[in-house]
This record gives C-alpha cells, sequence and structure tokens, in this order.
C-alpha cells in the first residue's frame, strides 16, 4: 500500500483495514524529512481514523465501488479491452438491477422473486494504475455478485463465480497495465436461469467490491485465525495463527498487538518468522468480556516488519466470549444462561433490493435490538460482511448458514446444479471469511435440506461438518431440520451435528428429550405467522392456517390480499407468534429460536398469488415500520415498560371491536372509552396479552397499565378526523457526505389535530435539493406495483416511507412532501463531511 491509499483515506474514501503500510513505517521509523503540510494533515486524518473502531477483517483494500459503466443486454463482446461502451449507463456499486425494473406477473423469476426482472447484465470500469505499485500483488475483491459471475480484465478471463452469496477475489497482477495506460474490467453477470431461488436474490454486482494491494510479503487473506482458548475473569489467552506470503527468505518478524475499546494497547508481543505459517500468543489482563448487552470490542493488530519496514498489516475485531449449549439447560454465553431471542433475515433491503448499504443493515438491527431481539439467521445464506460487522459492534449472536439446497433442487436452476463443482469451495470461503468474528456463533450448513429424508444425507452432512472443523473448531454445527421422526431424518442419523435444529413443529419439543436423547436443540425456524400491518379482521380469538384443509387464502381471506394483524393466522407448517414464544419460554433445554422473519423480504407471498410479491412474515414491515405483535416480543424481551393497544379507533358505527393489548413491569391494565372503564384485565397463566370486547363509539380509547396499583405507562388511541396534514419523521438528521449515507423518513398522514389518519391512502410526493437524492420509497403493502425507484407514494395505512441518500458534497438537504388536499411540509437534513 503507498501513496495512493494514504491520499484516498484523507479524501475519505472509505478503506478496510487500517493503516497504509506506507504511513505505518514513516510513523514507525519517525522519517519524514520534510513534514509537508499536506502530510501532516494526513497523519492526523490517520489518527482520527484509528481512534474508530475497525471492523475490517481483510488486508487493507480500497472501497473500488466507483465509476463503473452498465449495461442490461448480454453482448460477450464487452469483455474486451477496446469495446465501445460510450452509450453504457454510468454508475455507482453497489448495483441491483432487478429492483429498478418493473414488476410482472409473467417474469421468469415469479413472484417467489418479487415478479421482478433478471436476465443477463454486464459492467465494467476503467481504471489505472500507478507505476509505484509495480512489484506489488494486486486483487479485485468482490463481497458478492448474483450470480454466475464471469471477470475479466485487459481481456484476460479471471474465472468465474456460480454462487451470488460468496465472497471471492482475482489476482490481477500479471495482466495490469501502470501508469498512465489504462485498465478495464469487464464482468458479465448472468441470473437469466430462472427461477433459481425461493426468495428475491437481487441481480448484479449488489456487494462491495475492492483493490487490495500488497507488497510480495503479506498475509494471505482469510488466513489469519483469531482465537482465544482460555478465557477467565483474570486474564484471556489470545491465540493468533496467520499464513504469509513470502517473496525471499529475508528476516520478517510480525508485530502484534491488542488495543482496547479506547484505543489503548493491552498487550503487545513480536517474534521472527521463519516460515509461511506463524503463531502468537498473547494474554489480555482482567478481559472486558463481549456479549450481547456489552458488545465490547478489542482490536487486534498484526504487523509484518522486515528492516524496520511495515510489509503489511492485517486488523480484526476480537470479542472475548464463551459459550456452550446445555442438553438440559439451553445455551449460556460467559457462564449465564441466554435465550437466543432470535430472527431470520434473508438479505434484501426493502426498497434498496438487494444493494448492500451498511446504514440500511444498521437501521434494521436498530430496531430488531429496540424489540429485544439478540440474534439473527443469515437465511440462507453466506451473508454481507457489513452485517457482521455491525453485529459484531451492536450486540447480535449471528448464526452463519452455508446453503438452502444440496445436490437436490428446490428450484429448477437453483444452486443444485453448482454443488458437485462448487460447494466445497463456497464452504470453505464462507468459514474462513467470517470465522474471526465474535458475533458469529454457528454455522448452518443448510436449510430444509431434502438429503434428511434419504441415506445420502449421512454422507453428505459429514463431509460438510468435516470441512466446517478443519477450518473453525470453535463453533458448534446445526442444520434447519423438518423430519422430526429420528429415524428417518438421515442429517440426524449421520451423528454429524453438535446441536440439532429443528424448523417449525413447536408442538413436539417437549418430547424432544425424550426422542433425542442426550442431544442439544435450537429452533432454527419458528412461526411463519402472516400479517400485513395496520389491517385487522375481527373476530381476533380463533386461530387459522393458511392454506390449509381445502381453505384457500382467496375465498377464506380478504379480496385485498391483507392478512390481519392480530396474530391470529399463520402459514399451515407455523404458528402464531405466541403459540411458539410460549413453549420456548417454558422449556430450559429449549436453548432458543429464530422467527421467521425479522422483517417482511421481498418475494414469498405466501398465502397469496399476483399481485402479493412480498412476505407476509415479517414482524416487521417491508418499510421497517413494526407490526403490532413487535410489541409482544418487547413487552417479553426487554425490560424496558411497554403497553401498547390495537387496533386503531376509526370503525363504523356499533362495530364490535378486539382490542389487545401487550404489557409489561405491570400486574393489570385497565382500559377506557371516553372516560369509562371497560374493565381491568390481568394476564392469566402464560397469557401474553389480555383482550376486551368493545362497542365501537368514537372518541378516545385510554389505557393505563399499574404495577401494585401505583400507574406505569398511559397509551390512548383517538378517532382520526379525515387527512388534513403530513409529518416527517427522519431516523436521522444528520448525515455524512459520503454518497452512501441514508436517512429513512417515516411518512405519516395525519388529521388536523395530528392524529395517524389509519386508513389513509393519499398518493405523496416527495421532492429533494441540496446534496441528497431519493435512494426509494415503500409503504410496507404487499401487493404495491407502485416502482421503490420513484418519488412518489402511496401512503398505506397512513403511512410511507423514503429513503434519502447523501450525495458527495456539504449543505442542507431540503425533503418537502406534498398531497392533494393536504398542508405541505418541509424539513431539512445536514450533510457533513
Ligand atoms: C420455511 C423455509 C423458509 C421459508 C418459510 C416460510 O420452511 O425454510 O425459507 O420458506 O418456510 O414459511
Amino acid at each position: 500500500m503507498t501513496e495512493n491509499k494514504v491520499d484516498k483515506a484523507i479524501l475519505g474514501v472509505p478503506l478496510r483495514g487500517g493503516l497504509s503500510t506506507h504511513t505505518a513505517l514513516a510513523l514507525a521509523t519517525g522519517r519524514y524529512p520534510l513534514l509537508s503540510l499536506t502530510r501532516l494533515i494526513g497523519i492526523f486524518c490517520l489518527l482520527i481514523l484509528l481512534t474508530f473502531p475497525v471492523f475490517a477483517q481483510h488486508t487493507p483494500s480500497q472501497n473500488f465501488n466507483r465509476g463503473w459503466k452498465f449495461d442490461l443486454g448480454d453482448d460477450s463482446l464487452a469483455k474486451q479491452f477496446a469495446y465501445d461502451d460510450t452509450r453504457w449507463r454510468k454508475l455507482d456499486l453497489p448495483h441491483d438491477w432487478s429492483i429498478e425494473g418493473k414488476f410482472d406477473e409473467k417474469a421468469p423469476a415469479t413472484t417467489n422473486e418479487a415478479a421482478l426482472p433478471t436476465g443477463i447484465g454486464w459492467y465494467r470500469k476503467i481504471f489505472t494504475i500507478p507505476v509505484t505499485d509495480k512489484g506489488k500483488n494486486i486483487f479485485i475483491d468482490f463481497d458478492g455478485v448474483y450470480r454466475y459471475s464471469t471477470v475479466w480484465v485487459n481481456g484476460h478471463l479471471l474465472g468465474n463465480r456460480p454462487n451470488g452469496y460468496i465472497s471471492f477475489r482475482y489476482d490481477l497482477t500479471n495482466y495490469l497495465n501502470f501508469g498512465t495506460k489504462q485498465n478495464i474490467i469487464a464482468v458479465k453477470v448472468d441470473n437469466s436461469g430462472q427461477p433459481n431461488s425461493r426468495w428475491y436474490s437481487g441481480s448484479g454486482i449488489y456487494r462491495n467490491v475492492w483493490l487490495v494491494k500488497c507488497n510480495p510479503t503479506y498475509f494471505k487473506q482469510d488466513e489469519t485465525t483469531i482465537t482465544t482458548p482460555q478465557i477467565d475473569v483474570k486474564s484471556a489467552s489470545i491465540n493468533i495463527s496467520a499464513n504469509v506470503q513470502r517473496n525471499s527468505y529475508v528476516y520478517t518478524k510480525i508485530v502484534s498487538t491488542v488495543y482496547d475499546a479506547q484505543n489503548r494497547v493491552v498487550a503487545t508481543g513480536s517474534s521472527f518468522i521463519e516460515s509461511e505459517n506463524l503463531t502468537a500468543d498473547l494474554t489480555i489482563k482482567q478481559p472486558h468480556l463481549w456479549s450481547v448487552t456489552s458488545p465490547y470490542l478489542y482490536r487486534v493488530k498484526l504487523q509484518l516488519v522486515s528492516k524496520n519496514k511495515v510489509l503489511d498489516t492485517y486488523q480484526s475485531n476480537l470479542g472475548i466470549r464463551s459459550f456452550n449449549f446445555d442438553e438440559h439447560k439451553g445455551f449460556f454465553l460467559n457462564g449465564r444462561t441466554l435465550k437466543i431471542n432470535g430472527v431470520c433475515l434473508h438479505h434484501d433491503a426493502g426498497a434498496l433490493g438487494a444493494v448492500v448499504n451498511k446504514h440500511a443493515i444498521e437501521r434494521q438491527l436498530k430496531i430488531l435490538k429496540e424489540m429485544g431481539c439478540n440474534a439473527v439467521r443469515t437465511s440462507h445464506n453466506p451473508p454481507a460482511p457489513e452485517l457482521l460487522d455491525l453485529c459484531d459492534k451492536m450486540g447480535f449472536l449471528v448464526m452463519d448458514e452455508a446453503f438452502d439446497m444440496w445436490k437436490k433442487k428446490k428450484t429448477q436452476s437453483d444452486y443444485h446444479l453448482d454443488w458437485d463443482k462448487w460447494h466445497k469451495q463456497d464452504l470453505v470461503d464462507q468459514i474462513k471469511r467470517d470465522r474471526n468474528h465474535p458475533s458469529v456463533f454457528m454455522w448452518s450448513i443448510g436449510n430444509e435440506i431434502r438429503e434428511q429424508f434419504d441415506t445420502t444425507g449421512i454422507r453428505i452432512a459429514k463431509e460438510l461438518v468435516a470441512i466446517v472443523k478443519a477450518y473453525d473448531q470453535t463453533r458448534p454445527v446445526t442444520s434447519a431440520l423438518t423430519e422430526t421422526d429420528p429415524k428417518k431424518n438421515f442429517i440426524y442419523q449421520s451423528g454429524a451435528l453438535d446441536v440439532l435444529g429443528f424448523n417449525y413443529h413447536q408442538e413436539l419439543y417437549p418430547d424432544f428429550p425424550k426422542n433425542y436423547p442426550g442431544q442439544k436443540f435450537i429452533a432454527t425456524e419458528t412461526v411463519s405467522a402472516l400479517e400485513t400491518r395496520g389491517h385487522y379482521d375481527m373476530p381476533s380469538d380463533s386461530i387459522r392456517r393458511w392454506p390449509h384443509n381445502g381453505k384457500d387464502p382467496l375465498k377464506d381471506g380478504n379480496a385485498d390480499m391483507t392478512v390481519s394483524a392480530y396474530d391470529n393466522i399463520s402459514a399451515y407448517w407455523g404458528s402464531t407468534h405466541e403459540e411458539t414464544w410460549k413453549v420456548i419460554k417454558k422449556y430450559d433445554f429449549l436453548s432458543g429460536m429464530f422467527i421467521w422473519t425479522g422483517f417482511d423480504y421481498l418475494g414469498e407471498p405466501t398465502p397469496y398469488p399476483w399481485p402479493a410479491r412480498s412476505s407476509y412474515f415479517g414482524i416487521i414491515d417491508l418499510a421497517g415500520f413494526p407490526k403490532d405483535v413487535y410489541y409482544m416480543y418487547q413487552s417479553e424481551w426487554t425490560n424496558k415498560p411497554v403497553l401498547h393497544i390495537f387496533p386503531h379507533w376509526n370503525w363504523e358505527p356499533d362495530k364490535v371491536v378486539d382490542v389487545w393489548a401487550y404489557y409489561n413491569c405491570a400486574d393489570e391494565v385497565e382500559l377506557f372509552l371516553n372516560g369509562k372503564s371497560l374493565g381491568v384485565k390481568k394476564k392469566q397463566g402464560d397469557d401474553l396479552h389480555v383482550m376486551w370486547r368493545v362497542n365501537y363509539e368514537p372518541g378516545t380509547l385510554r389505557a393505563v397499565s399499574r404495577l401494585s396499583g401505583k400507574i406505569v405507562l398511559v397509551k390512548e388511541i383517538k378517532t382520526a378526523g379525515k387527512p388534513a396534514q403530513i409529518e416527517l419523521i427522519p431516523n436521522k438528521t444528520k448525515l455524512k457526505a459520503d454518497g452512501t449515507d441514508l436517512s429513512y423518513i417515516t411518512i405519516k398522514v395525519t388529521d388536523a389535530q395530528g392524529n395517524l389518519v389509519p386508513n389513509a391512502d393519499n398518493q405523496i410526493q416527495v421532492e429533494v435539493n441540496g446534496p441528497g437524492f431519493i435512494a426509494g420509497v415503500d409503504n410496507g403493502l404487499q401487493t404495491s406495483l407502485e416502482p421503490f425507484n420513484s418519488s412518489s407514494r402511496k401512503a398505506f395505512n397512513g403511512l410511507c416511507l423514503a429513503i434519502i441518500q447523501s450525495k458527495n458534497y456539504q449543505g442542507k438537504i431540503m425533503v418537502t412532501a406534498t398531497s392533494a388536499g393536504l398542508q405541505p411540509i418541509t424539513i431539512f437534513l445536514d450533510c457533513n463531511k
């Protein structure tokens, strides 16, 4: 890494993995004969950079997202250096062309993949490499391309990669031009084989791309492991093992340093290395432990030093934690029992499609954290690295999952076609990439794999577990199983799983210790309840399963394809939220669960056909607005006082309405309608909510929760008048002027008094001026066919969303929302460097 990298760092281009070798060297040796002002500023900026946690796990690298060209088509000549791409569209990565397209009932991808276009696309980027980089090893890293990518540099084929979720690297070194002579990277992405997924995948280079420049002696990618073999209150031992590419046998030293969260050195060591493989042992005194409530991170820095020169630097987060599963008592983190209160997440970011943006992921995780969620399952594929970085930082346990199918297909053109050739490499690459993340606590080798039903399940399960163990022996391996008869489940029969994972069947959990003696258990997937935010059907106290027993949701369900948001409807293989949580809560041996799903996702719109195009399973809708059941979990999973009553209070005269309340930190709730008490209710036994059946009259519904007679919380819902005004509620008012930061603005249609109008569907126009633009709009309605990349959206049940993305310059972003007949509103966001 040289000048180039330092200058980029100063200019604010995102870096991964820390110090420039050049600057590190200069700082370490005290050279810089003439410290120019620019250099001083540079050093100052780098010092600032170092005071912030570094989440990267890789060798120093430069973000390579800017300045690409794209063509939705398939001209094979585009791999050639001299190809004329002047008519191609200019864009920055990450990019997903599917989300930009129109919903189409006839799309080959079907509504399971959100009925959006797929096909073939090409990307090209021109770049130069300074002469000073001659002699270095130069790589390009793709975090993920969906799918069947083929990459050329200067017309030379580098390779192809079928798996759309795996990260991969190519070595460019031998094919590059230096100085002013240009280089061209060309990438073909082929997502035309359809259908190939049971959910929305997106299409394109939808994750980040990095350029990595290494000295001839460098840490090999993903070959460094950092483990903590012994942890107690007094000390933690840290074992580091790395693999070094050496160009000659010059004396090379490895300097290992561990910093605490305040950037103070807490352990350091150095030793000469004699071969490619090296190990180092360090000790941290009185370690701060990493946990889901206190995700304390150390930073490990490894430097390869030869003759006082830093040849390469590797940095990684380190979270010191221990955990184990117990067949009787469930899961323990740092010696204490912890129920795994997890959710399954698919990888899409709603209106942004598959495009990876760390601010979008961070928002999702914040919403989940507020609910009390402490774990995420990356269903059913390797996640974006940014998700793991954020889970390390924010305190989520991660079940890192590899596959949704093995050799036996689930859809016609899915990964089963590539299984034989690629599964080993893909699994190895996933484990090696993710194994230093403290958040990752389990590996899953597959979801509802068809081979569990026949004896091939034994062989493949053993093979996959052996692959995982060859690269990581510190985490248990599971698989999300569905066959509950131990004699008929061949993945279970393989004996290879450390922890048994089961999807659904909560009614069988109590028999589990009897049926699977000596086994540890986790509910890898649960619930699959169905809900549309803000829609309520009465009565609410009978449970329905769809589609089931000849019940056709099209007849039994709603003509507008909504599903009631009382927690009383689920897929026939699933349960309501309450049904499963009651069982998980009751038994200690059940270490926890992953609910299907945290957020609604694009695709799989069970139980409805077109025009439904996104899922109904989320606790939170596609736009990120919580459904009511969010507060059931919040009341159970957090200690903060919760009182949530629903539905809204705008009904036909004399309608009989079921009013539910979720609450905690109290022993009773009293409900009042227009000042008249409708009675006090207390949860009995394992109840998770209370309910009143109320004859509707307009006015104010008021709930009061009390503990031993003292008021804990009061909540009111008022009958709203006509839509009169718009409220804009940004989740962030200060953005970074880096072209990637996001503010999610909730757009609320209210009456003249400011009450949410619960059925408002006004068409809202959003206008943005200054250093920002609209990255997407949404309203959480599963059947909406309005485009996501638009400046206009209908409110759905009173709400819609605009996602504002920063540009690269400073200033005030002005956001104005207007709608015919409503009072318009303008707000400002600050956009700063
Ligand atoms: C499960 C499956 C998930 C999703 C879910 C919907 O069986 O593992 O991927 O399809 O059903 O209920």
